[in-house]
């Protein structure tokens, strides 16, 4: 695990010059391997092996798209690999791809031969404002997400909007909801800009780097989550609850929808406890109904996220603990709440 933070972000529309460049810089005489997903393999893994030299010599690891990957049957597959190839621990992994494979990615490397580098590629716009910075890896378990991993920091983390040209757009706007939530920690105006932008994707280019420097300033400060970091859980708690319950009866919805509508149902329960102001709440239920609208109440399994709620691993002696708004920038942590609040909150928010 790094003791402080030494990772880097590279801001660029010429990423395989700049991998190039970093690989030669940092790494010149070590191993390669790429992890990188099937369906980021098709469409971009071969301009990787053409166009940055020094991956020529690099073993390619492809697996397959899909929350279902950051497991640890696949992750014994890769040790596997890695043993079978003779992978020494000198050797610099390179992670290319969504969320899936930069926390995948991050937990193989932070364990095999106990830590070996690795660098993030994101390609989707949830890895690039989000999954790829900041230092937490790991693998979903016994139907827990996340609940198998480590903090450990990617050496550099290389961010290029041109991969974005190929991103579905359901898949664009599940990371938007991410960047939505770092405008509101951050401030009015960022807030703003983004609203406007609808999440299109030629108008979030410039934001991109503004809304992944709102978490990577963030992580700085707070590595291990003790305190300050836990602001950009805003909007997660309710929000995982609804994907979770979502996900049990089969009809998945993005994480990024159960993040936007996570923020509305927050938000409401910021209002009822006197936290924010009716003006900030109805600004931030018109923003976000722009573009992710509400499920009619009756699709909604209350008792079900209420019962994902309780067992979120964010919560301390079964309290209900929430981040919640007071203004754009301003974030009130560990605000408990009961589950009546909470249905009232949802309830109330039509
Ligand atoms: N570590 C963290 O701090 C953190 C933060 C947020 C999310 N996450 C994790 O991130 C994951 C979600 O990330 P995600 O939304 O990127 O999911 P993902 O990695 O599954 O990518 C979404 C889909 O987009 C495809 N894709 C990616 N880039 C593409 C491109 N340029 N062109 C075409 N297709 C492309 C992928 O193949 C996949 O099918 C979750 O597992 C979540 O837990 C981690």
């Amino acid at each position: 695990m790094s003791s402080s933070i030494n990772d880097s972000v590279i801001f660029t529309s010429s990423a395989f010059e700049e991998l190039s460049k970093y690989l030669n810089a940092h790494y010149r005489d070590h191993k390669k391997v790429v992890l990188i997903d099937e369906n980021v393999n098709e469409i971009w893994g071969e301009k990787f092996l053409v166009d940055v030299q020094p991956l020529y010599e690099a073993e390619v690891i492809v697996i397959p798209a899909g929350e279902e990957t950051k497991d640890i049957e696949i992750c014994k597959e890769i040790w596997d690999t890695l043993l079978s190839y003779q992978i020494p621990r000198n050797t610099v992994m390179i992670n290319i791809g969504g969320g899936v494979t930069t926390d995948l990615g991050g937990f193989i490397a932070s364990t095999y031969k106990r830590g070996i580098d690795f660098i993030n590629v994101p390609t989707s716009l949830m890895a690039q404002v989000d999954a790829s910075h900041g230092g937490k890896t790991g693998i979903d378990f016994a139907g827990l997400k996340n609940v198998i991993g480590t903090f450990e920091l990617p050496k550099t983390v290389i961010v290029d909007p041109q991969f974005l040209q190929t991103l579905p757009e359901e898949e664009v706007l599940s990371g938007f909801a991410e960047m939505l939530k770092h405008g509101l920690i951050r401030d009015k105006h960022l807030w703003l800009s983004l609203i406007e932008s609808k999440g299109k994707l030629e108008k979030i280019y410039p934001l991109v780097e503004k809304c992944a420097r709102v978490k990577h300033e963030i992580v700085a400060q707070d590595i291990k989550e003790s305190g300050l970091r836990k602001v950009l859980n805003l909007g997660h708690t309710i929000g995982h609850g609804i994907e979770s319950s979502y996900l049990a009866t089969s009809k998945a919805i993005t994480h990024g929808t159960g993040v936007a509508w996570g923020i509305l149902f927050e938000s409401k329960l910021a209002l009822n406890k006197g936290l924010v102001t009716a003006e900030i709440f109805q600004e931030i239920k018109t923003g976000l109904e722009s573009i992710y609208p509400l499920p009619a109440l009756n699709d909604l399994d209350i008792p079900l996220i209420l019962n994902f709620l309780q067992n979120d691993k964010k919560n301390d002696n079964n309290a209900i603990k929430l981040v919640l708004l007071k203004d754009f920038g301003d974030l009130e942590m560990d605000v408990e709440a009961s589950t009546e609040e909470i249905i009232d909150a949802i309830k109330t928010s039509y």
